[in-house]
């Protein structure tokens, strides 16, 4: 019983001196919490550095982001192969994930050696070694010929712009291949991949070990939000919000940042707890000063520091009695799984025996202990060094969900971590008292990256799957250059039909003689009023021409017309008309003046002289009973009567391109064409009289109001129209009319979009597959937010909140969809609107006999003002098509009241000419 007393006492008594011995020469290696909180902090501010656009290049903590956004929610499904590279062991496998739409992966997979000729060799040869491992994988699975999409595990630093490709910043740990640094490993894989013409993989997702860790983890817990590597390297990633991330544009929800810890303390920010031992390691490494941190803590070190450590001692006398093995000379003779067995609880001082024995040393007793407890140091403080920098992760975790407490599951994988008997408890341990307001389960990663990187690739096939959906859809609306000049020719054979006796009263394109058959002369002067109806407002004008200087003075007014006047009787409609007359000339101070009156009616009427007007139809938003078939004139002037309190000498009634034609064409006599790209789309010209049949007389030129807004109406043009132009024909006010306006107008471009999006959004392709009521509104799209949902200078923030305005909730990526639904849209709208002005111009080229035609085109209307894109894509189009016609576009300033009070001051001196 004595003797046994006098053992341990002897024992415990050996180990003390041992323990402090061992502790006094390591005293640097044993942090203290303050330590330890102190780099908790430096690694904060390394966290903020890396995520900083500006910080970011200098930052040795590299904060990758990695394009992975979501936790698996389960919905994944489908069979991926995966690639695991990088750690300490090399595996391809093949996932079956959640069949049958209940959670559940299947996996199988194969281990590959990796030699270290191939690893550090050539790049392309390791790569077509990566290849070769894969084809032996899937011949042996009976996989070839099949169509596989594919999730890359590159356990490197790389720089990634999206999900499918990553530039290697550099290589880490025990790789050093030739010619990869600064490549993207995808494009080395595919290339690879080429020289097996019976593979066909499609590699989807290029993940860090640390995403296929914390994917693997969160599977099965959802609260899962931190992937930690503690292996042959070491490193970390975690779901940080997307605001706080300068490098990727969008700041809504969070992206998976990949921290590389591993390089923390590159800069020299860890010098102070350096040892001469890391510096050691460090030089004999394969990246001298590189990884530092990781250098610390890994398990590809953490023998070597070990040895490093014993090998010092001994020489200083404080082992083996001096002596030194050649075995202890050699780097890498232990490892981590030697430290590892040495510290197992009970077998550890056996175990420590038999490796200091193998190694060829004498150890005593005293040695084995004084071994042991170098192991635990060196172990302990790498234990520690992690704890840190995950505290970090967490408190920033924390704040940026302005918790007071944080609850979440942290995805571990590593072989220091899973062979290493008291590695885990002591990390738990360490962490829970650094950051006491942080619950956090440790979830051990039970499949390896693999499982998590198959669930990344199944989102990004999703994704793949629904962009090829969308594409699909917009397809719809890129037409190709035959296809417009098969529209040019069209328009050109509709022009000739309206011009025609025999076809004018069939033809859609209506070609309606003006009466206006010259420009302005400058000569024109006194005071007009104007009105202006029909485009996006209701004008009232006054406008004074004072002759010779060729200079007007214009006042005007805006009213509203309210949509059941739009819609209601035509009498109720004029008499509104009438009303804001009365309430102009009064503002004016002009009550009881009789002038004459110009109008500017922007509706296809049949005209017999310039002040006879009967509306054929109404088009756009008006739709105002017992109109069609009257004349404008007389039903202005009977409400004008019937108000009894003024009378108006009409003297004009114009289309809005006419009136922009001549507003033009005061300013440059070469305009001879009036375009308006608005609410509606039109074109007049002036035509030779000559092939005018409908009017008497061949001498000159008149204007032609073309309306040709219902171009299409007989079908001709119903090869291009897709089903999204047929949906908003039906809901419109005129079904199977205006077919070719409702394809280039402002009124229908939105109207198309929202159809487009309602599409997709049942297709599950938007707005997460829910269409709200906004989306069912009609006519929410307003030209002027396609055009600022276009802008170029815009950010995707932004669009989301024109979206968010329009009652719209959007993620990101619905914006981005959004946004280029109105880019497809718009930029058919100005093809076509080019492709009809091409024919037009050239029509005009021909009929001259002209070699080249130089002409000017006033143009007006909301879209070609707003939009960003459209009067560029036009003008480009008509230089493409029309190439023999130089076409200057002259934007009207002053709208088309003006034009229209030039028209009517040469009709009134015109008419006067008749009365004398
Ligand atoms: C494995 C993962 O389980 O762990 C790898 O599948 C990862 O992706 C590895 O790289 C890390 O540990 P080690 O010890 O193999 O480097
Ligand atoms: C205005 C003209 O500037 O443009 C109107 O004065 C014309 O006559 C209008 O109808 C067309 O554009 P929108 O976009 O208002 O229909
Ligand atoms: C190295 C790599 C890093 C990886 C880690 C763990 O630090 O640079 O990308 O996650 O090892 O394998
Ligand atoms: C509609 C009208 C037309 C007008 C055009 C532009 O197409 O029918 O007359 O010119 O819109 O406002």
């Amino acid at each position: 019983m004595f003797a046994v007393h006098l053992m341990a006492f002897y024992f415990s008594k050996l180990k003390e001196d041992q323990i402090k011995k061992v502790d006094r020469f390591l005293y640097h290696m044993r942090l203290s919490d303050e330590t330890l909180l102190d780099i908790m902090t430096r690694f904060q501010t390394e966290m903020q550095r890396g995520l900083g656009k500006d910080s970011n290049p200098t930052a040795s903590v590299k904060m990758l982001p990695t394009f992975v956004k979501a936790i698996p929610d389960g919905s994944e499904n489908g069979e991926f192969l995966s690639l695991d590279l990088g750690g300490s062991k090399f595996r391809v496998s093949k996932a079956q994930v959640s069949e049958e739409g209940k959670q559940h992966v299947q996996m199988e997979s194969q281990f590959y050696p990796t030699p270290n000729e191939i690893i550090r060799g050539n790049g392309s040869e390791l790569f077509e070694y990566v290849a070769d491992c894969l084809a032996d994988f899937m011949k042996t699975k009976g996989l070839t010929h099949k169509k596989l999409p594919l999730g890359l595990t590159f356990s490197f630093p790389c720089r990634q712009t999206k999900l499918e490709e990553g530039i290697l910043l550099s290589w880490t740990k025990k790789f050093k291949a030739r010619g990869v640094q600064g490549t993207d490993v995808v494009s080395c894989l595919n290339k690879a991949l080429k020289n097996h013409q019976d593979l066909d993989v499609d590699i989807l997702a290029l993940v860090n070990d640390t995403v296929g860790t914390m994917m693997t983890c969160a599977y099965d817990d959802p609260f899962c939000e931190v992937g930690v590597i503690i292996g042959t390297g070491t490193n970390a990633c975690y779901m940080e919000d997307m605001s706080h991330i300068d490098l990727v544009e969008g700041d809504e929800g969070r992206m998976c940042i990949n921290t590389e810890w591993g390089a923390f303390g590159d800069d020299g920010a860890l010098e102070d707890i350096r040892t001469e031992f890391d510096r050691d390691l460090d030089l004999g490494s394969l990246n001298p000063g590189k990884q530092l941190f990781e250098k610390m803590i890994s398990g590809l070190y953490l023998g070597e520091l070990v040895r490093l450590i014993l090998l010092k001692m001994a020489k200083a006398g404080l082992l083996f009695g001096g002596k030194k093995s050649s075995s202890l000379h050699t780097k890498g003779a232990i490892e981590t799984r030697h430290v590892a067995a040495m510290e197992k609880y009970k077998e550890g001082l056996a175990n420590t025996r038999e490796i200091l024995t193998d190694l060829g040393l004498e150890p005593s007793e005293a040695d084995c202990v004084a071994v042991q407890h170098v192991c635990t140091i060196v172990s302990f403080r790498s234990a520690n060094l992690c704890a840190a920098a995950l505290a970090a992760i967490l408190t920033r975790l924390r704040e940026n969900k302005k918790l007071v407490r944080l609850r979440t599951t942290v995805g571990v994988d590593g072989t220091l971590y899973k062979i290493h008997p008291q590695y885990p408890k002591r990390l738990h341990k360490v962490v829970r008292r650094l950051v006491p307001n942080c619950d956090v389960r440790f979830l051990l990663s039970q499949s390896g990256s693999t499982m998590g990187a198959a669930m990344v690739t199944a989102v990004a096939s999703r994704v793949q799957a629904q962009r090829k959906q969308i594409d699909k859809a917009l397809a719809l609306f890129q037409l190709t250059r035959e296809q417009l000049v098969g529209m040019q020719d069209k328009m050109r054979v509709e022009l000739e039909y309206g011009l025609k006796r025999d076809t004018h009263l069939l033809a859609t394109v209506k070609m309606l003689p003006t009466y206006v058959c010259g420009m302005p002369d400058g000569t024109e002067k006194g005071k007009f009023l104007a009105l202006d109806l029909g485009g996006t407002n209701f004008r009232v004008l006054l406008v004074k021409i004072r002759s010779g200087r060729r200079s007007v003075r214009m006042y005007h007014k805006i009213f509203a017309i309210p949509l059941e006047i739009m819609q209601g009787t035509g009498e109720e409609l004029f008499d509104h008309i009438v009303q804001c007359i009365a309430d102009f000339l009064d503002y004016m101070g002009l009550k009881g003046a009789q002038l004459p009156l110009g109008f500017t009616f922007s509706f296809p009427c049949r005209q017999t002289s310039i002040d006879k007007a009967t509306l054929i139809e109404w088009t756009k938003g008006f739709k105002a009973t017992d109109c069609e078939g009257e004349d404008m004139v007389d039903m202005l002037r009977e409400a004008i009567k019937r108000r009894n309190e003024f009378d108006l000498d009409i003297v004009a009634v114009v289309n809005d391109t006419v009136g922009t034609m001549m507003t033009c064409g005061y300013e440059d006599p070469n305009c001879e064409i009036g375009l308006i790209a608005g609410t509606g789309s039109n074109v007049c010209y002036m035509e030779e009289m000559r092939n005018i049949e409908m009017v008497e007389g061949d001498q000159g030129k008149m204007c032609i109001n073309t309306e040709w807004g219902g171009f299409g109406d007989n079908g001709c043009i119903d090869d291009i129209r897709t089903q999204y132009d047929k949906e908003v024909d039906e809901g419109s006010l005129n079904p199977g009319k205006q077919r070719y306006e409702k394809m280039t107008s402002g009124m229908y471009l939105g109207e198309i979009v929202r159809q487009i999006l309602i599409d997709l959004t049942k297709q599950g392709l938007l707005f997460r597959g829910q269409i709200s009521e906004r989306l069912r509104t009609r006519g929410i799209f307003e030209t002027k937010f396609l055009s600022q949902i276009e802008s170029d200078r815009l950010a995707l923030l932004q669009v989301r909140r024109i979206l968010q305005q329009l009652g719209l909730d959007s993620t990101c990526e619905d914006s981005i969809v959004v946004k280029e639904v109105c880019g497809a849209v718009s930029r058919r709208a100005a093809q076509l609107c080019g492709a009809g002005m091409a024919a037009i111009v050239e029509k005009r080229r021909k009929d001259q006999g002209l070699e080249h035609l130089k002409i000017t085109v006033g143009v007006d209307g909301t879209l070609y003002k707003l939009h960003p894109h459209f009067s560029t894509i036009l003008q480009e189009t008509v230089k493409d098509l029309a190439p023999r016609c130089d076409v200057t576009f002259l934007l009207s300033e002053d709208g088309s009241g003006k034009g229209a009070a030039l028209i009517t001051a040469v009709a009134k001196r015109l008419q006067q000419a008749q009365d004398n």
